[in-house]
């Protein structure tokens, strides 16, 4: 079994095609943010404790009234099926057993319905959404996330249009592989095909006045950087947030999400979470100083499925587990609430 995330993405990218590989690891433009993701949470250093008497660590968190077993969600990317046959329902049945929440992408290769009946009444299940330019396809989008039993809606922002990824644009890799389809898109618009899913260029905060008004599932706004745009979000009933960049693939040279997630942490009192680049428990420790309540994955989860499937996601988030519980213990925390914002400096190396 590989040892690292690394390893995983090392596995993952001898098995799959090489188009589907630039797919799942590219980004936008230069991949300038791609990089800087990663190399952001490598620059900031621990401080850690010692001697404070902690036998045992807890790693449990709540977000909207359920508890999890660790600080770590799995953020939504699309077409599970690309990295495993069994796709987002292997995905959802790794989730399930890791009792961690699954963002599950409106670009999955499962519907909503089959995912969340793959994860069983122990998945924490939230939808993630592109808001579309016909309403009525959103509030069906909404309603089968609510009859699916979905616990949050996350709605992407970051996305008026789709970013360049050269990758793809070079690999010519722009429909799925016939027999596959946006299964949440089916029957809304044509054929359930990638380009189905709508990029809106003029959405506003009026389109998230009119979503909050539309569900009880609690709204999480995905995508937002900038600490006044979170702070207008709440003022519009978002009741979280999570602190991302898409993972580089849409606006290149964003700042990377950990540089961003404390400014947002602190002018907002809903949840706020973060991904982009967390590939180690470290990492996870970092973003909880900067007060964040938990990490989002994208790509570990990707490389875990297509080097092992189900098992393989299995093993990635169990391997983040004992790296968290790991880095808790040796900077002096007993859980995931200790971590306190002087446990980082800036590298001064
Ligand atoms: C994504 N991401 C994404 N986000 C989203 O809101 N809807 C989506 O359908 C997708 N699809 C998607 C596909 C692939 C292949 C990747 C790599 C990413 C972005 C994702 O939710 C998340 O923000 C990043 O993946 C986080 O960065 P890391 O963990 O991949 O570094």
């Amino acid at each position: 079994m590989p040892f690292s995330i690394r390893e995983f993405e090392a596995l993952a990218r001898d098995r799959l095609p090489r188009y589907v590989y630039d797919f799942m690891a590219g980004g936008a433009d230069d991949e300038v943010t791609v990089r800087a993701n990663e190399n952001a949470f490598a620059r900031l250093r621990l401080l850690p404790r010692v001697l404070r008497g902690r036998p045992k660590r807890d790693l449990g968190i709540t977000l909207f009234g359920d508890e999890i077993t660790m600080p770590v969600v799995l953020s939504p990317t699309a077409f599970h099926r690309l990295a495993d046959p069994e796709g987002e329902l292997a995905t959802a049945r790794a989730a399930a057993r890791a009792g961690t929440v699954m963002i599950a992408s409106m670009a999955s290769t499962a519907s909503i319905g089959d995912i969340a009946k793959a994860g069983g009444a122990d998945l924490a299940l939230w939808f993630q959404a592109y808001i579309q330019s016909d309403t009525g396809i959103t509030r069906t989008l909404v309603r089968r996330a609510e009859d699916a039993g979905c616990r949050a809606l996350v709605v992407t922002v970051d996305s008026p249009v789709f970013g360049w990824r050269e990758r793809d644009h070079r690999n010519g890799f722009h429909h799925l592989p016939v027999g596959w389809h946006c299964e949440n898109m089916r029957d809304l618009t044509g054929d359930g095909g990638v380009l189905d899913i709508e990029m809106v260029a003029d959405l506003s905060w009026d389109h998230i006045d009119q979503l909050v008004a539309m569900t009880d599932l609690p709204v999480v706004l995905k995508g937002v950087l900038h600490p006044d745009d979170a702070v207008t979000a709440v003022d519009h009933g978002v009741r979280g947030l999570l602190v991302s960049n898409h993972g580089g693939r849409q606006l290149d040279t964003a700042i990377a999400t950990i540089d961003a997630v404390a400014d947002i942490a602190a002018v907002v009192d809903v949840p706020v979470l973060v991904d982009g680049g967390v590939r180690r428990g470290t990492d996870v420790v970092k973003a909880l100083a900067f007060g964040a309540r938990a990490v989002g994955v994208g790509r570990p989860v990707l490389w875990g499925l297509a080097a092992r499937g189900e098992d393989g996601v299995t093993e990635v988030l169990e391997l983040l587990r004992a790296e968290i519980d790991r880095a808790l213990a040796l900077t002096g925390c007993a859980s995931a609430h200790e971590v306190a914002r002087d446990l980082v400096r800036e590298d001064r190396c």
